[in-house]
């Protein structure tokens, strides 16, 4: 499923987003710690190549405590990272498809009398109304028809209702725009996983229903998605930066010194390593662990929640992606606890001159690919 926030906003005043005609695109990821950047193109032999990708760290390098920015800060940094990115590199495309999710994004999936596209434009946000808990005033809405199914006698579409609050978009949007891009695309994470997903599975049509959390620094993107379409989208706090605040809580350091302790050690799962890591090793595992245990509960939920909805369906595995999803053994450990297969999605399985990715970045760069797939005016509703 694709979807595009800007489609409506195009169609709903007051926002409009010109459109540039060129058609090459660079997916920007615009994460709490760093900007993930990713272009694709066709290669002759149909397959897609790697064009360019960057990792933008959004915290000054060096020596110190790492000085935590303010949403004002962070964004004037982001803005000069994309510039002086922009400014790295001849033929960069100016069109740009970015992603967002956390609370400011509802996915709701509702089934509405048969739905007639041009009509139900026009009246989206009085169909839209009961279903979102935002100001309908303060959202931006869109949808993506599923199926028209039969029920009880009646012809009903499935569908995708998006709401999103405009501050929050306009921000994201204003990032680009002042750093010189053009936000052709605004879609939502969890699809842009979903399409990251999609192009690496090479058997087709996709059997499998697969759950990818997407472990960030400040969230984790759940999306259950059943033969190649997201059925359960969800976000949640527990991720990277709940680590570092244990490691700083428990070891009495500050922010960058947990960073670093967090990425030096991993999960201990057994004594030797345990012995080897030393005391600080094991206090970083510790807090892994219990940060682990809260995902782990989450991640039960929306099993759980699956089941009841799709009574008989099952998860066949757990994709981990994201940067938390680097720490050393977690994927192991995530399945067993689970009792579930858990491996890390490669989102470059698929696409060619990626060899000089190092293996920390690849599945970072997830949601960056995932948007690299899309063009502006790909949906056509
Ligand atoms: N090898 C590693 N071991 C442990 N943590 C890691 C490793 N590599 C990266 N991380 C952590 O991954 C997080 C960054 O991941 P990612 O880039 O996916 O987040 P983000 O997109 O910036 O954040 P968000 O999507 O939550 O806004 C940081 O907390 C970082 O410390
Ligand atoms: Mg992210």
């Amino acid at each position: 499923m694709a979807l595009d926030l800007t489609e409506l906003i195009d169609k709903l005043p007051p926002l409009k987003i010109p459109y540039l005609h060129s058609n090459e695109t660079i997916g920007i990821d615009l994460g709490s710690s760093s900007i993930k950047i990713a272009q694709l193109k066709k290669a002759k032999e149909g397959n897609l190549e790697l064009v360019r990708w960057a990792i933008l760290p959004l915290s000054q390098p060096g020596e110190g405590e790492k000085v935590e920015l303010n949403p004002e800060e962070k964004k004037a940094f982001a803005i000069q990272s994309l510039k002086s990115y922009r400014g790295s590199g001849k033929k960069i495309p100016k069109n740009a498809c970015t992603a967002v999710a956390g609370t400011s994004i509802i996915v709701r999936y509702v089934k509405f009398p048969k739905i007639v596209p041009k009509e139900f434009i026009k009246n989206i946000k009085k169909e839209a109304e009961s279903y979102i808990p935002f100001n309908i005033e303060e959202v931006y809405l869109t949808y993506f028809p599923l199926r028209n199914i039969q029920e009880d006698g009646k012809e009903l579409t499935e569908t995708v209702l998006v709401a999103a609050k405009k501050d929050f978009i306009n921000q994201k949007i204003e990032i680009l725009e002042s750093s010189g891009f053009k936000a052709s695309v605004v879609d939502i994470d969890a699809f842009a996983l979903e399409a990251i997903y999609t192009l690496t599975q090479d058997k087709t049509p996709i059997e499998e229903i697969v759950l990818v959390s997407n472990i960030g620094h400040q969230k984790t993107n759940f999306v259950i998605i059943e033969k190649g379409v997201s059925v359960v989208v969800k976000d949640s706090p527990i991720s990277g930066n709940s680590i570092e605040k244990l490691i700083m809580k428990n070891l009495l350091v500050d922010s960058k010194v947990a960073e670093k302790l967090k990425l030096a050690h991993g999960l201990m799962l057994n004594t030797e390593e345990k012995e080897a890591a030393g005391k600080e090793g094991q206090t970083v595992s510790d807090a892994i662990l219990m940060t682990m245990k809260d995902f782990i509960s989450e991640t039960k939920k929306i099993i759980q929640y699956y089941a009841t909805q799709a009574k008989d369906k099952k998860i066949n595995r757990l994709l981990i992606a994201g940067g938390t999803s680097n720490i050393k053994n977690l994927a192991n450990y995530l399945s067993a606890e689970l009792n579930l297969p858990v491996e890390k999605l490669n989102p470059l399985k698929m696409i060619s001159g990626a060899q000089a990715v190092p293996e920390d970045a690849q599945t970072t760069l997830s949601i960056a690919l995932g948007l690299a797939l899309r063009k502006s005016g790909d949906i056509k509703l």
